[in-house]
């Protein structure tokens, strides 16, 4: 079938009637698949390849369809419901917008968007004084990459230069693809930004790195200088950090971070985190940047920002973010007020119902049952990385050969049991509850995960 690569013929399977978890027809189920044909008629190849499920509700930790099947949510769709899918603070926001009615206003000021922004700035760290609000995240890494540049000018950079890093994703839009690493990805642009610099990544299967993760990026950047012939100094104004590789969510080793920002800022060059998957409680913090224990100048935040609706944003200084001149950085969509009382909401269940603390508890249970799988597959699990509410498991034969079709059939027979996770296409499953999950139902998925595993190590 055109547009996706899970099977979309019918196949029996066992039902399931758990506490969490109701599977009850075959799957797919025969009566979606003439609609998913239909979607694949008229939306454009690239939106799918997604598991063949309908979505038709979605509560919670939970995603029911609309032919009796529920499943246990381990994906927040891609990282976006941190505060639980139909969060009734932010269900409640939006009804009252839509009563009045106000669904649009452009620039023109609201007091939705005037609240929003003042509960934000409020309640983020002190060094961000204004945020710019957006609609997708790359968006808010194009803007970041803006301003590291404008911010350069002004200081008297000779060259816009930005520190990126291998392996790294920004979005799909021209500059955050530059930032990005994927080569193939980037096959379409036609050219490369000879400011756009890539460093090596320090991964924790590279020895070097984890021995000595300062050297590693002295090393990185004398290789980068014998390559280029750049001057440090002078012709770098940013460096882009992706808080945690998001493939893997591989984060790096603190002291690597701490002193690619000392140089950094030793040079005047502003620091930038994506924190689009790691942002809004998802590893445990606020921000995902605080394990590292640095104080960046530019946030870039999409996805858990609303935990629902269409909402990114670039959080800095004022001298920073004020650096583009009235009317020369906007967006028809940006400060919706829809989204704006919705990603108030949010903030306010994440803050105040403990939610960025449930995924610091509930995070270390997490963890403690995926390291226990490294052991009881240690041919086919490699490892498993993340924080708080995210992991990657990461699969590689003895030979560290990737096992990406065991990841695909994986992924499907989830889908089968109650289970949905986040396919990546990769030797990766990621895994990314909602952070409002309970235990009972975080095991309950953690059981089912490590049973279709072993399945489908068996079959393969
Ligand atoms: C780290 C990172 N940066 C940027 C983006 C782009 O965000 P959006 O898809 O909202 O444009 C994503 C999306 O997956 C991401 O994971």
């Amino acid at each position: 079938m055109a547009g996706t690569g899970f099977s979309h013929k019918p196949k029996d399977v066992p039902k399931v009637n758990s506490q969490f978890r109701k599977i009850v027809t075959k799957l797919p189920v025969p009566e979606s698949v003439p609609l998913l044909e239909r979607l694949y008629e008229t939306e454009s190849l690239a939106m799918h390849g997604q598991l063949p499920i309908i979505w038709d509700r979605a509560e919670n930790f939970q995603v029911y369809d609309a032919w009796g099947n529920c499943w246990i949510d381990f994906s927040s769709t891609i990282f976006v419901t941190n505060s639980g899918h139909g969060n009734p603070r932010i269900v409640k926001a939006l009804r009252d917008v839509l009563d009045k009615p106000l669904l649009h206003t452009y620039t023109f000021a609201t007091s939705e968007r005037i609240e929003y922004l003042d509960y934000l700035i409020k309640n983020t760290p002190s060094q961000f004084e204004k945020a710019f609000l957006l609609s997708a995240g790359t968006e808010a890494t194009e803007c970041a990459l803006k301003l590291m540049r404008m911010h350069g000018q002004k200081v008297g950079k000779r060259q816009g230069g930005i520190l990126c890093f291998e392996g790294n994703w920004h979005g799909r839009t021209l500059g955050a693809q530059l930032m990005g690493w994927n080569p193939k990805q980037k096959e379409w642009i036609g050219f490369s930004d000879e400011n756009v610099h890539h460093l090596p990544f320090p991964y924790p299967w590279r020895k070097d790195a984890m021995s000595d993760p300062v050297e590693y990026f002295r090393i990185g950047l004398e290789k980068l200088v014998a390559d280029t012939g750049i001057d440090l100094k002078r012709d770098l104004s940013g460096v882009m950090f992706e808080t945690f590789q998001g493939w893997g969510a591989v984060f790096y080793p603190k002291a690597f971070v701490q002193a690619v920002v000392e140089f950094a800022h030793d040079n005047e060059m502003l620091v930038t985190f994506d924190e689009m998957q790691s942002g809004f409680g998802r590893t445990g913090e606020l921000f995902g940047y605080m394990h590292y224990e640095v104080e960046p100048d530019l946030l870039c935040c999409g996805k858990g920002a609303a935990s629902s609706l269409p909402l990114a944003l670039v959080l800095g200084s004022k001298k920073v973010m004020d650096l583009p001149d009235i009317g020369s950085m906007s967006s028809t969509h940006s400060a919706n007020p829809m989204v704006c009382v919705a990603g108030k909401a949010n903030l306010q269940a994440l803050l105040e119902d403990g939610l960025i603390d449930n995924s610091r508890k509930l995070g270390v249970i997490f963890h403690q049952r995926l390291a226990k799988m490294i052991q009881r597959f240690p041919n086919h699990l490699s490892s498993v990385q993340g924080k708080g509410l995210v992991a990657a498991m990461i699969f590689t034969d003895r030979d560290s050969k990737p096992l990406s079709t065991l990841c695909d059939h994986i992924a499907e027979t989830l889908m089968c049991r109650g289970v949905i996770v986040v396919h990546t296409g990769r030797e990766s499953i990621k895994l990314a509850p909602p952070l409002s999950i309970t235990l009972a139902a975080m095991e309950e998925g953690l059981d089912v995960i490590e049973q279709t595993i072993a399945d489908c190590i068996e079959l393969s």
